[in-house]
């Protein structure tokens, strides 16, 4: 695949993006953004920036492939459901780009600061960008799709309230409609918050590749340490542990399961562990459609 098409640490304009979405999540936060999820959305740009984060673009291959499909079918309105930062959205458009198809973009998430930061920094900003703040599970679906899409969303979810989940994406796709997905899989044993010496390393780590990178940005470096153990503090996920959840999540919300598989994504975080830190880490691929003819399920 294309570097365009894979967006990752790739063209000096996909690196200035990245810097200046970092930079405005960095400011936007305290007016913005959720009171649990300030410290999330503050520093998640900037530890993309400097390659400290899972971000879909690690799946590139697959989100190519799955989106270029449904595009060449007849794709158009997008919904990418929960963002934490521009990632997603570049990847999207990037492979839409490619694949010369106009889109209309959604994004909904239940803070305002990604859709905010992607309409900020998106140049030149999509005029079929939508952007919306609300909890998916309680919006209306007056609207329809012809995809869903979404990176590591399942973790933000407790066991119980994946069904819900899953149903409202089968309300809120077209028949024929596909969600593409791809979560991290959690065996029994692995950590789903990062314990205090992790947190240091990775603080450590960000300061270190912060200040070494020289990067252009108006984030003061004193402050990156306490900003990197706030958000281990209040970073902690929902584990799904196998790709047979998946199976009958999908199953049990009327969707018909196109592809599932699982891989192990890339090591790129200098050895470090926990919750969005890719290294070693396996990943599940989802592809599944709204069935054509069961409209009321
Ligand atoms: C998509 S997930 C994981 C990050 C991911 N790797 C990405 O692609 O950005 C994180 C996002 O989901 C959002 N989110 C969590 N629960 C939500 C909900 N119930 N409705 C809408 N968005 C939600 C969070 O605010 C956060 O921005």
């Amino acid at each position: 695949m294309t570097e365009a098409a894979s967006n990752r640490g790739g063209s000096p304009a996909a690196k200035l993006l990245c810097l200046r979405a970092a930079e405005a999540a960095w400011n936007l936060s305290a007016s913005h953004c959720n009171t649990d999820c300030k410290t999330y959305h503050k520093i998640r740009p900037l530890l993309r920036c400097l390659g400290l984060t899972a971000e879909p673009a690690d799946q590139a291959a697959f989100f190519n492939s799955s989106m270029t499909e449904a595009l060449h079918l007849g794709a158009r309105d997008i919904l990418v459901c929960g963002t934490s930062d521009t990632a997603m959205p570049e990847l999207i458009l990037a492979i839409a780009d490619a694949a010369s198809v106009p889109v209309r973009l959604h994004i909904v998430d239940v803070c305002q600061t990604p859709g905010e930061l992607a309409r900020r920094c998106i140049q030149p900003e999509p005029s079929s960008l939508r952007t919306e703040t609300s909890d998916i599970l309680c919006r209306a679906h007056a609207d329809q799709f012809d995809v869903i899409v979404t990176h590591s969303l399942l973790g933000q979810f407790s066991p119980e309230t994946r069904p819900a989940l899953f149903a409202k994406w089968h309300q809120l796709l077209r028949p024929d409609g596909r969600v593409i997905t791809v979560n991290r899989i959690k065996t029994f044993g692995e950590v789903r918050s990062y314990d205090n010496a992790t947190a240091e390393a990775l603080a450590h780590e960000v300061v270190k590749k912060y200040k070494d990178g020289k990067l252009n940005t108006n984030i003061a470096p004193e402050e990156l340490h306490g900003a990197v153990m706030d958000y281990c503090e209040n970073r902690a996920s929902f584990a799904v542990s196998s790709t047979k959840q998946i199976m009958d999540l999908c199953t049990g919300a009327g969707l018909e399961i196109l592809t599932l598989d699982a891989q192990k994504g890339k090591s790129r975080s200098a050895g470090l562990r926990g919750p969005a830190l890719p290294d070693g880490a396996t990943y599940c691929h989802l592809v599944a459609r709204k069935p054509k003819n069961l409209q009321g399920h």
